[in-house]
């Protein structure tokens, strides 16, 4: 049986103090239900503080982005060494922000899979159509060429990654996908991944944008909705909390 998985995406957000404070309140709130994970992604300088704050906890930390290059003249860039070493779990790669304002192609976001994968993390792969490509028609097309290039890198591995759908328009923007379509398009992504290998299957997958504590239940009730990635509503510990035990 596949469980459940609700990840935080911090996104460009925090500061020491709050970061502090907002780790406590995860902790003492998660009561962590059998098959049920909580993991937050924070920025890089913060690894250390969610380390710090959430080890020995049932709650996973990770990193929103990491290089695709192991090591060298990459000034400004991070390695998987580097993020593993601060004893995460999860890499958020091909976030729709990156894709589009930092150019990151398909190709790139499977090599950054790959990368995160050699190093024992778990990359979280997001794919998502923007609002043109959507009433273009194309939004499966779209989602299933994002997933593809991922595939046909990692091969059966792709059965060790997590799979967010973030439709672009509804990230940030208070409107999200109706459970309806969120799991049309989750169905569709669970047959491609197990026509690539059987395993893969039950690759957890994730829904995103604009996630909130009154809308999870409801797109948590999707067959093939296994949790969210939640960015906005991740920076209010109570409103987060109430997303993870929805
Ligand atoms: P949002 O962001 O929940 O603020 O819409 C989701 C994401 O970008 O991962």
């Amino acid at each position: 049986m596949r469980g459940k998985l609700v990840v935080g995406n911090w996104k460009m957000n925090g500061g020491l103090r709050q970061n502090d404070a907002l780790l406590a309140e995860l902790r003492v709130g998660w009561t962590a239900p059998p098959m049920r994970g909580l993991a937050v992604c924070v920025s890089y300088p913060y690894l250390w503080q969610a380390q710090a704050a959430l080890s020995g906890s049932a709650i996973a930390w990770g990193a929103q982005n990491v290089s695709e290059h192991a090591g060298g003249a990459y000034t400004g860039e991070v390695s998987v060494a580097m993020v593993a070493e601060f004893g995460c779990r999860y890499a958020i790669v091909g976030h729709s922000e990156r894709r589009a304002w930092y150019g990151e192609s398909d190709g790139v976001v499977a090599a950054k899979a790959t990368a995160a994968l050699a190093a024992g993390l778990t990359p979280i792969v997001c794919v998502g159509e923007t609002l043109a490509e959507r009433e273009a028609g194309t939004t499966e097309a779209v989602v299933l060429r994002q997933l593809d290039a991922v595939a046909a890198k990692l091969g059966e591995r792709i059965g060790a990654v997590v799979i967010a759908y973030e439709p672009v328009w509804a990230i940030g923007t208070g409107r999200t996908a109706s459970p309806a379509e969120a799991q049309t398009v989750h169905r569709l992504l669970r047959k491609r991944l197990s026509r690539v290998d059987a395993a893969a299957a039950d690759v957890l997958l994730l829904y995103g944008g604009s996630v909130k504590a009154d809308n999870a239940k409801a797109l948590f009730a999707g067959a093939d909705i296994d949790g969210a990635l939640v960015g906005g509503a991740s920076l209010k510990a109570d409103e987060f909390l109430a997303i993870a035990h929805a």
